[in-house]
């Protein structure tokens, strides 16, 4: 389980793992307020912006009854001065907090953190490279709306070479069986080949071009936002920023009626007429996110549930 551990790849995370996060997130979920994380800190250190994340994980903290203390924008750390990260992530340890959550523009940044620090690191977000709460959030999600994890086709959609939320709900949704991941990206953002090679045997996939290639009924649609932060070139953003636009008459054309996902933020790919969309799952996922948090502090602390 996953008591004392820390939470750096969705590949570390087993079935039962996932399972029971599901299961507790569902019942923390019945009740606002409990006081089984008194005495206990959680330390938010975010050297890229964050709004779900960060404050998802604080929300979750609080309501357990526990502390948060957050680093604060990098601006106002001695980062500025020339401090480097190893010694930052050993300062907050140093102050004992019971698990720390980080989030770092470079990929690998968490495990380092972990390797560096005694408490209990969970990888918010490394570069490109994973965000295994997100996925966790994801499947939660997915899990609500079909009553289980199995057996289902997904597609992935925009940004799948810079985007860490595809990597992370692949590697989390092969844990489980008969399922299918349809990557729908242009050439120049697809998957990355060492995804592929991490699921592969794990869970079927198949990789197209164009929303219209899609030829079998699907159960989500999972939307990404193209990641202007990490391109190079300004000028490649800028032509590939609009590649998929989820409307509502994509939305309606698509077989098997699927539920319409986003990590969040939307940029151009979701316009606000799917809000209202009786299949946009986007806002209740990023809730569902607080209470796997939830359910995450709760193992890795090893709170006592009610
Ligand atoms: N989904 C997600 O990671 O959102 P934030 O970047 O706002 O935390």
């Amino acid at each position: 389980m996953l008591k004392g551990k820390d939470i750096i790849s969705a590949l570390d995370l087993t079935h039962e793992d996932i399972m029971d996060l599901i299961d507790l997130a569902e019942i923390l979920r019945g009740k606002p307020m409990y006081d089984i994380a008194k005495d206990r800190i959680l330390a938010t250190a975010f050297f890229e912006p964050s709004t779900r994340t960060r404050l998802s994980f604080t929300f979750a903290m609080t309501r357990l009854g526990g502390t948060v203390i957050d680093m604060g924008p990098e601006q106002v750390t001695s980062r500025v001065k020339g401090e480097t990260f190893q010694d930052t992530m050993r300062m907050i340890d140093g102050y004992c907090p019971d698990l720390i959550v980080i989030r770092h523009p470079v990929p690998g940044s968490a495990a380092e953190a972990a390797r560096i620090a005694d408490a209990p690191v969970v990888n918010a977000g490394d570069g490109t490279n994973e965000h295994p709460t997100q996925a966790l959030t994801d499947l939660y999600t997915i899990w609500r709306e079909y009553h289980g994890l199995d057996g289902l086709t997904i597609a992935i959609v925009g940004d799948l070479r810079y985007g860490r939320t595809p990597s992370s709900l692949s590697y989390a949704i092969s844990k489980f069986q008969g399922n299918k991941i349809i990557y729908v990206s242009p050439r120049q953002l697809r998957i990355r080949r060492e995804v592929l090679e991490k699921i592969k045997g794990k869970v079927e996939y198949e990789e197209i071009e164009g929303l219209d290639e899609m030829r079998e009924p699907i159960h989500v649609i999972y939307m990404t936002r193209v990641q202007r932060e990490r391109f190079e070139d300004p000028r490649e953003y800028e032509r590939l920023k609009g590649s998929y636009i989820l409307t509502r008459e994509v939305v309606d054309g698509l077989k098997g009626n699927p539920i319409v996902m986003h990590p969040l933020p939307r940029i151009i790919e979701i316009p606000e007429e799917l809000d209202g969309h009786p299949r946009s799952r986007y806002f209740q996922q990023a809730q569902n996110g607080m209470y796997i948090r939830m359910a995450i502090i709760t193992r890795v602390l090893d709170l006592r549930p009610p």
